[in-house]
Parts: C-alpha cells; structure tokens; sequence
C-alpha cells in the first residue's frame, strides 16, 4: 500500500505530480485555509502532511496523527511547527530554503524602492484623478523621497536572503552593514559587508532590512527602544516575520518620526487589518508575498516533492530541519 500525504493547500502541479507517483495524495482543495477541527480530522490516517505557514503544527496535531512520520512545511520558515515535538516523536520535519531566497530579496528590495520613492502614494495620485483635478504637471518639491543609491544598508539576519539582499544592495552602490548570531568573514569579503552589532547597525543605516527566521531570541527583537535608535530619515523593511517587530511601537515611530517610513511583507496575526497603520502614507504593505513569484512557488512545491520522496525511500530528506 502505497503512504497517504496529506496536502493543506493546492500547491503547484509539478509537485503534485511528482508526489503521485509514490503516495495516495489527498489536497484541501479550497481557497480558505482549513479550519483546525478538520485538520486534526484530516491527519488522522496520514503519513506525510504538507503544510502551510498559518498552521499550527504541534503536540494537538501530532497526538492526532499516529501515523504520521514526516511534516514537509511549504516555506522556509518554520516557526509554526513545534520542531521539538515532532523530534521527540520522530517525526521529520523539511522546509524549502533556497528555491525562494532570490524572490524574497527582490520582494525586499521593492519595497524598499517602493517606501523610499512614494510609489504607492504616487500610483494613487495618478489613478484617482487626483493629479488631473490639480491640474499641475510637475512640481519641483512633490514625492520627494529618499536617494537609495549609495546609502548604507544594513541587514538584520544574514543567511541566505540576508545575502542574497546584500547582493542586490551592492549593484546598487550601497555599503552593507549586517548583523547575525555568528560572523560570515566568507561572505564580509565577497560582498564587501561589515559585520555590526545590531544597536550600532540600527544608527547608522538608511534602510534596515529584516531577514531572521522567528525565534526566542528574535521576537520583538525591533521594539521601542531600538527603533529610537535609527535615523529619522531611515526606512524599515520587514520581510522576515511580523512578530521579530513590535508593531505597537512601529506605528509610533512612523507617526512621530523617529524613523521615515515602513515596507512592510508581514504582520503580528495573518491576515492583518490595522486601521492605524493603514492611515500612514509612510508605509507600503503587502499580504505576505515574499516567494509569490510561479518560479519560487514551483521550486517549493518540487523542494516538498523531494524531501517526501527521500523520506519514503528511506533516504534522509534533501532539507531536514531537525537534525
Ligand atoms: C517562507 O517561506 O517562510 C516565506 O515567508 C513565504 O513567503
């Protein structure tokens, strides 16, 4: 009999393919997610679940899931996963890095752009009629923004997208500064990187750009006080979680101008509606899009396929995350 794998959402059809060809494959086929009550319903005959970064993955689950021998989560991060859990169960856990490093730098770097050059403000400005009522075509003081090439950057977690912003950073003539638990002296060279402690990364960069995984040790890592420490002429970028920033405090610094303004991928809860934040022009916002590119997703969904696989095949998986 062939295993069962349980899909929480319908990822692309590469991997699905690839996963029918060893397993009885099972998708939530819906657009919403899958309630909790189901899903512990769901995971009952399973021995493999692919999940989402909004499930919880943890003791409940488990307990549910006496099958259960392999969670392959389709992101990267995965800090909706009780990893230590699922390790004293032995049961494996996979992630998909790499395959969305480059699409989650460029979505960094958008808005990055977006927030220092007021492109949202402008897109506004021109489709609502605003422009045309004005009546002026050009003003030498309106949108100005803040010059990015040549600036310092700092990054805040250099791993692989850390770097891989950095990368981008350096065809943009910035000087990089970066923080990380452990120095990359490798890397410093090639990119040219300084390492900084991250109290003095935060006064002296022009954009701050966050790209930690979720842990103990860095959620809220970006609260009142260190944000008081940036220039008020900075701009934040959060691609990384929404917990590793204290919103609460962000929002004060936006609107007191501690710092200049926010790009913002990811939030405290998802979905995320902020009624306070939302009347910011500061601040740019996207629904979590970091790998939504069909190249990221389709590396992803063949990354799952291949962890899923080795682990039947009794093979250690390609991305194991609990070692
Ligand atoms: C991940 O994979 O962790 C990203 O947040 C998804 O965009």
């Amino acid at each position: 009999m062939r295993p069962k794998v349980f899909i929480t959402r319908e990822i692309p059809e590469n991997g699905i393919k690839l996963l029918e060809k060893e397993f009885e494959v099972e998708v939530w086929e819906e657009e919403r997610e899958i309630s909790r009550k189901v899903l512990l319903e769901r995971v009952k005959d399973v021995d493999a679940l692919v999940t989402m970064l909004s499930e919880k993955i943890d003791r409940e689950v488990f307990e549910n899931a006496p099958r259960l021998r392999i969670v392959a989560n389709y992101a990267v991060g995965y800090d909706n996963i009780d990893v230590e859990e699922a390790t004293k169960r032995g049961i494996y856990v996979t992630n998909t890095p790499d395959v969305l490093t480059d699409a989650t730098a460029d979505l960094a770097f958008a808005l990055l752009l977006a927030t220092a050059r007021h492109l949202v403000k402008g897109d506004k400005f021109v489709r609502t009629g605003e422009w045309k009522r004005k009546g002026i075509a050009w003003h030498p003081k309106w949108f100005l923004g803040y010059d990015v090439y040549g600036k310092t950057i700092g990054i805040v977690g250099f791993g692989r997208i850390g770097q891989a912003v950095a990368r981008r950073a350096k065809g943009f003539g910035m000087r990089i500064l970066y923080y990380s638990r452990t120095r990359k002296p490798e890397v410093e060279k090639e990119l040219n990187a300084e390492f900084k402690p991250l109290e003095e990364l935060l006064r002296e960069s022009d954009f701050v750009v966050l790209a930690v995984p979720l842990t103990k040790e860095t959620m809220y890592m970006i609260n009142e006080e260190r944000l008081k420490l940036m220039k008020p002429t900075a701009i934040l970028v959060n691609v990384a979680r929404g917990k590793v920033v204290d919103t609460r405090a962000l929002i004060k610094a936006l609107k007191e101008g501690w710092i200049a303004g926010a790009g913002l991928d990811v939030y405290e809860e998802e979905p995320y509606y902020n009624e306070e934040l939302f009347s910011l022009e500061n601040v740019v916002l996207t629904p979590h899009i970091g790998s939504a590119t069909f190249g990221a997703r389709e590396g992803m969904a063949e990354l799952v396929a291949r962890n899923l696989i080795a682990f039947k095949r009794g093979e250690v998986p390609p991305t194991l995350v609990n070692r």
